[in-house]
């Protein structure tokens, strides 16, 4: 069985799919492993069973469309999240401290007395220091949630706004001011850290009126996703020294040309360490829904995983609300329900076939 890699992913999805053929091209595979390939244009295969998202953000992979055809989409919350808040904390600093623009500027130096001109032109990168700054995290999941803890550590009084924040999630982080809305989060915040998927509801949330309610002299740092912000908004805010700096993972090339703006090439989850341990959750996914038609981790269908009951599972992914004539173990969730029905008896799949709202019926075992 061939899982197309639609990326560079790292060898330990290897060592864990043992049994499968991980390569770059096949005309069939059962799944996909892919990390930044749009897949929008990607003819998809009906041998697909399911692809897995080394990484978070899964808005290079029409995932929605994919639940109609009855393909699981998963990712990997959490895997990267170390390495991206790291990033982002480097960032803070390195937009605080004017960093990149004195590293720069020194490099420049020629002749015998750059010691010299150094001490005379360093006034000019004089920066902040974060300590005591006010930090509003917009998205407080694995990732944002690391970030208030390091920036919470360090000394920033930290506020944050997420309208799925679970009770589980909210108790990791008793010292951050959650607020209602993202404007009372970012009001008057001194950073702004965004760690929001890119959807309908975010895209363009970041604009000049949501900057106009910052501090003067905001740092906003997105290692999110690009479209969160309106650059054009962002520009003219640096412009009017309302932004102090923009720092984005998501160069374009209206990103690039201006002063202010620190581009970085989508770096932050560019660890070996976060490219592993995507890779084997990844993996993980895939291999126990191949073979065990369990889902964990997916964004578009409803999860569910079931220790095997019986001698034989069959697995059915269905239009909510429809009714099985078999009894089984089922979850429901986004418009669908999947269910596993375990049995000792022989089940006739091409019945549950024919019914109507029925995607996909697998005979696993
Ligand atoms: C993510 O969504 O987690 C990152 O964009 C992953 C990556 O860099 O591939």
């Amino acid at each position: 069985m061939d899982i197309l890699k639609l990326n560079a992913i790292s060898p330990l999805a290897d060592k864990i799919m043992q049994g499968y053929d991980l390569v770059d091209e096949s005309a069939a595979p059962v799944g996909i492993l892919v990390r930044s390939a749009n897949m929008a244009e990607y003819d998809l295969p009906s041998s697909v069973l399911a692809v897995a998202r080394a990484g978070a953000g899964v808005n290079n992979i029409p995932h929605a469309d994919y639940a109609k055809r009855g393909v699981v989409v998963f990712n990997t919350p959490g895997a990267n999240a170390n390495a991206v808040k790291e990033m982002v904390i480097c960032e803070f600093m390195l937009a605080a401290r004017n960093l990149a623009e004195g590293i720069s500027w020194a490099s420049s130096l020629t002749g015998d007395d750059v010691a010299k001109q150094v001490e005379k032109g360093k006034k000019r990168f004089v920066g902040h220091e974060i300590l005591g700054k006010t930090l509003c995290v917009l998205g407080l999941g694995a990732i944002g949630r690391k970030v208030a803890v390091a920036a919470n550590a360090l000394g920033m009084k930290v506020r944050g706004y997420d309208p799925y924040l679970s009770d589980a999630a909210r108790a990791e982080i008793p010292f951050v001011e959650v607020r209602p809305t993202a404007a009372e989060a970012y009001e008057n915040a001194e950073f702004v850290s965004l760690h929001m998927p890119a959807t309908e509801e975010t895209k363009g949330m970041i604009n000049s009126a949501a900057i106009a309610k910052m501090a003067d002299g905001v740092i906003i740092v997105n290692a999110a996703r690009g479209e969160l912000a309106v650059t054009a908004d962002v520009k003219a805010a640096i412009a009017e020294g309302k932004v102090h700096k923009y720092v984005c993972d998501f160069p374009t090339a209206e990103i690039n040309d201006c002063d202010g703006i620190l581009a970085v090439p989508h770096l932050g989850a560019s660890t070996e360490e976060a490219e592993d341990n995507c890779a084997v959750m990844a993996a993980n996914e895939l291999k126990d829904y191949i073979e065990n038609g369990n889902i964990v981790n997916s964004v578009n269908l409803p999860c569910l995983k079931v220790e095997l009951g019986a001698k034989h599972r069959v697995a059915v992914i269905a239009k909510e609300g429809v009714v099985l004539p078999t009894d089984g173990i089922s979850s429901t969730a986004k418009g669908y329900t999947y269910t596993l029905i375990d049995t000792d008896s022989v089940i006739d799949s091409d019945a549950l076939r024919g019914i109507d709202g029925v995607i996909r019926v697998r005979v696993i075992k």
